[in-house]
């Protein structure tokens, strides 16, 4: 009796097996190529050669890796940057959204949203205060680094100088590169008695450098430096001071920070003293980000980029010059 019981048992089973419906074949996972990718690219604006380059970056090694580029330009304006980052939440067709803020806050809402949608979202350029759980990466420069380059190198220009008053021409304010290369300079000039007697946004502008640097020349000529936190404020500060009867990189030192080819002629010209580079060319490293990211890869919070500097004084200038991309 057990024996026929056990039997039947056995054949139930095997015959409710047979008949369970087979479990279905996982899908295999997507892997994900540069044709298939569509990146949502939210820039700043186009305020001067350094975005130039950073812009031309994005768009001509997009075309070369075949990948789809929607191109935001935010126009240097935060409630702008802000809302094209909400449509690309929105728009289906963007797979990644790579972002170079215009400011260290205001993101905490749209990044958790981008999360929520669970679209992977890239620094490029600028870093943000917070939220490293909302970002995937964050590809660009150590700000606080350059500024300490900086400051150095204004160090050495007035090691024989008996006073040592710096001017400083800021980034726009709220950016990450105006905050943190201000912070390294100070850290690094301070060591030499370096005081900075003037410091003031130029908006990473020419009109805007010469505008306030004629400003402070008017209550006084008592500077025996100046550092643009950007080549264009720089070269507005070099034609101020032309105007005001100094000579520029003699009688006022002058640092910027860049090193995009219009510095390089001021130092071939004899204007400015030296330029610290940030590397603009970062869309390479962005895109391969982004892919690994959609495959579902892990990756450092942060990747900087290489950098140098470079003096009006160095032997191989002309060469150097000449062999830039920017
Ligand atoms: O974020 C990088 C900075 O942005 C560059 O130094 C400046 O030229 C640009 O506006």
């Amino acid at each position: 009796m057990i024996k026929r019981i056990l039997f039947l048992v056995v054949v139930a089973s095997l015959f409710l097996a047979a008949c369970a419906p087979a479990a279905p074949t996982p899908e295999p996972k997507k892997v994900w190529t540069y044709p298939d990718m569509t990146v949502g690219f939210l820039q700043t604006g186009s305020e001067g050669g350094w975005r130039a380059a950073n812009t031309a970056s994005f768009k001509e090694t997009a075309a070369q890796l075949g990948l789809n580029l929607k191109f935001y330009d935010s126009q240097n304006d935060l409630a702008k940057q802000v809302a094209g980052f909400q449509q690309f939440i929105q728009d289906p067709e963007v797979d990644v959204i790579v972002m170079s803020p215009l400011e260290v806050t205001g993101w905490d809402q749209v990044l958790a949203d981008a999360q929520a949608a669970g679209k992977p979202v890239i620094l490029s350029d600028r870093r943000i205060d917070g939220n490293e759980d909302k970002y995937v990466t964050f590809i660009g420069a150590d700000f606080v680094e350059e500024g300490r380059k900086a400051g150095t190198a204004m160090c050495e220009l007035l090691k024989d100088s008996p006073s040592k008053n710096v001017w400083e021409l800021q980034g726009n304010v709220g950016a990450a590169p105006a905050i943190d290369r201000g912070t390294g300079f100070r850290e690094t000039a301070e060591k030499c008695g370096i005081t900075v007697t003037n410091t003031q946004t130029a908006n990473w502008s020419i009109t805007e450098g010469k505008a306030v640097t004629e400003a402070w020349l008017k209550q006084s000529k008592d500077v025996q430096g100046i550092f643009g936190q950007n080549d264009e404020m720089a070269f507005g500060a070099i034609e101020a001071l032309k105007e005001a009867g100094l000579v520029p990189a003699q009688d006022v030192k002058v640092i910027s920070v860049d090193a995009t080819s219009g510095a390089f002629q001021a130092m071939l010209d004899g204007t400015l003293n030296g330029a610290i580079e940030c590397n603009p060319l970062l869309a390479p490293q962005v895109y391969e980000a982004a892919l690994a990211a959609l495959n579902g890869e892990t990756l450092p919070k942060w990747i900087p980029s290489q950098e140098s500097q470079f003096f009006m004084t160095d032997p191989n200038l002309k060469e150097v010059a000449a062999g830039r991309k920017y």
